[in-house]
């Protein structure tokens, strides 16, 4: 979509036609060939394109804006981009919690961040190089009734200095598709590096290496609903730990950090036995390293020193982990298991694994299950040898 285009749509026949498309598209059910001859009765093809596409957008939208999404504009790769709306009210949460109240969002796209961080009461201005999303995100805070400056300037020529925080959410894909070089990210590692010597926050792809982290920033990584969004640096004074996972779920919002691990002796940083209860951390506490603290919590102990999963004599309910009690062992040969499961009428199984090479969908074909019983079955490692343990989740 071009920035013309994009205009036209903000005047009062691009919205009249905008609502068409979306009653359109909602009646069409799969038939959006049906509505796009229909639009194309009414419109030129190219306006009848633009309202489509952003009927279209705003439906895949909600995925990350909830309602919101009905009266926002986006462009495909800029909706991709954006940063959802629980994370980023998350990340605004924090900024006001810092006494921050002016923010310069370098390089704010359609204005995922941007959006919440006005919402949450801070005085946001943002800067985007590509013209069209600084459009985009102009009249999504128009379309929201939030307040905030938005205009086309290189993030790496601005002075951050008279706002109280710099966030930075640099584009990780190139021209040949999603890089995982930081050099490549635009704006690239060294401005990141330079903002993170001042009062900043900046959004990171989950997989940063733990050793990219300049001293005395804090990592953050979230999940939201068990699925690991993002990391987040934190630097200055909003920099609270060194290692932070944040769960975000039906419950509500849990964070946990190093300083919630195990101390020198205490339980949680040991290999056990397996005891009655099992838990596989979230994987926003896996990627912050912090997997001890979940054991620490539930006062048991890891089934092996480089795996991920906890054991405990205990049954706790945690945000930071899945847990499953442990019923028995089973065999972890393949006939053996397969005989075993048999017997207990084994026809639909749930495989989790964790440091042994099994593909799950593979081994359960050659299961050949029959019976009327769920099950779970976990395949690990303890202690060095490869172990089945069938499992109840709580
Ligand atoms: C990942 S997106 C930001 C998404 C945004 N946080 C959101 O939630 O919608 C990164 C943005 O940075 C912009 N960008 C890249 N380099 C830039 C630069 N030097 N100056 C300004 N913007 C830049 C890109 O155009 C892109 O829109």
């Amino acid at each position: 979509m071009d920035l013309e285009a994009f205009r036209w749509l903000l005047t009062d026949d691009g919205q009249e036609l905008l609502a068409v498309a979306a009653r359109d598209l909602e009646g069409a059910g799969d038939d959006s060939l049906a509505a796009v001859e229909r639009l194309r009765r009414t419109a030129s093809a190219e306006h009848a394109a633009a309202a489509l596409t952003q009927a279209t957008l705003r439906v895949r939208g909600r995925a990350k804006f909830g309602d919101l999404a009905d009266r926002m504009y986006f462009t495909p790769d800029g909706l991709e981009q954006a940063t959802r709306l629980r994370v980023a009210e998350h990340r605004a949460a924090r900024l006001v919690a810092s006494s921050a109240r002016t923010v310069l969002d370098l390089g704010c796209g359609i204005g995922g961040d941007l959006i919440a961080a006005a919402r949450a009461g801070l005085v946001g201005a943002g800067v985007d190089l590509d013209p069209v999303r600084v459009a985009v995100a102009q009249a999504n805070l128009a379309a929201l009734g939030l307040p905030g400056a938005v205009s086309v300037a290189d993030a790496t020529t601005l002075d951050t200095t008279p706002f109280d925080v710099a966030f930075a959410d640099p584009a990780r894909r190139s021209a040949r598709g999603r890089t995982f070089d930081v050099d490549d990210w635009t704006p690239p590692w060294s401005f990141v590096e330079g903002l993170l010597t001042r009062d900043s926050c900046v959004k990171v792809a989950p997989g940063i290496p733990h050793e990219l982290v300049p001293a005395g920033v804090e990592a953050e990584w979230v999940s939201d609903h068990g699925e690991v969004k993002e990391a987040a640096l934190w630097s200055g004074r909003l920099a609270t730990t060194e290692r932070r996972a944040t769960v975000i779920g039906e419950g509500g919002l849990a964070t946990l950090t190093d300083e919630d691990g195990p101390a020198a002796g205490e339980a949680g940083g040991q290999v056990r036995a397996v005891g009655g209860y099992l838990y596989e951390p979230d994987g926003a506490v896996i990627r912050a390293g912090l997997v001890t603290a979940v054991a620490a919590g539930v006062q048991g102990g890891l089934v092996d020193e480089h795996i991920a999963y906890v054991t405990s004599d205990q049954a706790f309910r945690t945000p930071f982990a899945r847990g499953y009690t442990v019923l028995e062992e089973l065999p972890y040969r393949e006939k053996a298991l397969r005989a075993a499961l048999r017997e207990r009428g084994v026809g639909r199984l749930t495989i989790k694994k964790r440091g042994v090479d099994v593909v799950p969908e593979q081994l359960r074909k050659r299961l050949d299950l029959h019976g009327e019983q769920d099950a779970t079955i976990v395949l690990t490692r303890v202690a060095g040898h490869g172990t089945t343990l069938l499992v109840r989740p709580f």
